[in-house]
């Protein structure tokens, strides 16, 4: 265990050091948490299991009610055998490992797509999960894959992961989306895997950059930062979701993007700066005067008409960002039970599927992107993920896990 993990450990146990202590995976489907959480996770598996018969069929994975089963080049492509990985973990459940194994499988040569930064969504969540739960030497293999692939779209000059091609219409030449630091995760992992330290060293410097360019004084962020490819300078920020004014736009989801990838930025380095700024974007968001009081967002914190359409998937990864943080900061109790509420407000009948509905998606009230009319107010496959990681962490820091417990570096 690293000396990070060990901290993390520390603050843990010194929250929560009267609950039981968990001994294997088996037991997390049984251990001490509150009916709802386990209830939520009933949901999941039900939900899962409703659309595990149209997935084998089609060799597809979901994105939403309103765009159906997607090829495995769409971004969301991970996230469908995420969520079987997670309920293996959660249940220990032989089924489940072989469906999660079966559907990662479609992904397959998604491991060597390098047409933009979601490479890591696409192969972490899959086959990234699938290392950490089986151990299996194809999984590990996959992942090194990726980050080599994720490695090409890094330029020098820019010292950042291009996010998406240049793009004329919109005058990006370089455009780099705040949800690429999510994607970094895959690039620490393959070091440990690998033992090349260049995707480490690219991870470092996209997020130094991203600290540098990407973000306002206040700590919110536009969606899009525009670079110029040839002096490697800051061009603009812009928009691509959120509201459309670059100047003051704090898209919801983007903004739990940041705060997630922050959050794992100190847990892979131990930089304390990385710390800091995720703290600090924490503040932002708890503190912001149109946070409603079920702590669910809307689909910007800066829209022109608040209240207006929430975006249950910006709380969900919030709050799975939240409780990671909570292990780490000096202010761990007020993340823990922020987040706490978070999932609360999702499990309850306002935003949880009742199991057979909702497409056998399990989050409502999700929106993709507002503005461009698309997804809203909706299902989001994602929204579900980050919903059941969230669960599963909230699960093990009640019984004096780490969040990590699965993970062989333990
Ligand atoms: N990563 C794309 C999105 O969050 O909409």
């Amino acid at each position: 265990m690293n000396k990070f993990y060990s901290y993390a450990l520390a603050l843990m146990l010194t929250a929560v050091v009267c609950l039981p202590q968990l001994s294997s995976a088996q037991e997390l489907s049984k251990a001490n948490a509150p009916t709802w959480v386990h209830n939520a996770l009933e949901v999941v598996g039900k939900q899962a299991k409703g659309m595990l018969k149209d997935v084998k069929k089609n060799q597809q994975t979901p994105r939403s009610i309103e765009r159906g089963l997607r090829a495995s080049s769409d971004w969301t492509s991970g996230f469908y055998p995420g969520i079987l990985w997670y309920l293996y973990e959660y249940s220990g459940n032989e089924k489940w490992r072989q469906d999660a194994a079966t559907v990662t499988a479609y992904l397959e040569k998604e491991q060597y797509s390098n047409h933009d930064h979601d490479i890591g969504f696409r192969i972490y969540c899959s086959y990234g999960n699938g290392y950490l739960l089986t151990g299996e030497e194809q999984y590990k293999k996959a992942v090194v894959n990726a980050a080599k692939a994720l490695s090409t779209r890094f330029n020098d000059k820019t010292q950042t992961i291009m996010s998406w091609n240049a793009n004329e219409e919109r005058d990006w030449k370089y455009p780099v989306i705040i949800d690429n630091m999510m994607n970094l995760e895959l690039m620490f992992e393959a070091t440990r895997f690998s033992g090349d330290p260049s995707f480490t060293t690219i991870a470092i410097k996209h997020a130094l950059q991203t600290m540098k360019f990407h973000y306002r004084s206040d700590f919110s962020c536009p969606h899009v930062v525009d670079y110029d490819v040839e002096t490697g300078a800051f061009r603009r920020m812009d928009y691509n979701n959120g509201f459309s004014d670059p100047k003051t736009a704090a898209w919801s989801r983007g903004q739990s993007w940041g705060l997630y990838g922050f959050t794992l930025m100190y847990r892979e380095t131990g930089d304390t700066q990385y710390l800091a700024f995720a703290e600090n974007i924490a503040e932002y968001l708890l503190n912001h005067p149109n946070m409603p009081d079920d702590m669910v967002p809307y689909w910007d914190y800066n829209a022109p008409k608040i209240p207006t359409m929430r975006d249950a998937s910006a709380a969900a990864i919030m709050a799975s960002g939240l409780l990671e943080l909570s292990t780490y900061s000096k202010e761990g109790h007020k993340y823990y039970k922020a987040a706490e509420l978070m999932l609360q407000s999702l499990s309850s009948e306002k935003y949880l599927a009742k199991p057979g509905s909702n497409g056998h998606y399990v989050i409502k009230h999700a929106t993709g992107n507002y503005l461009n009319g698309s997804e809203v107010d909706g299902t989001l496959i994602y929204a579900d993920y980050y919903y059941t990681e969230a669960l599963l962490r909230y699960i093990k820091l009640n019984n004096n896990q780490s969040i990590f417990s699965y993970d062989p570096r333990q």
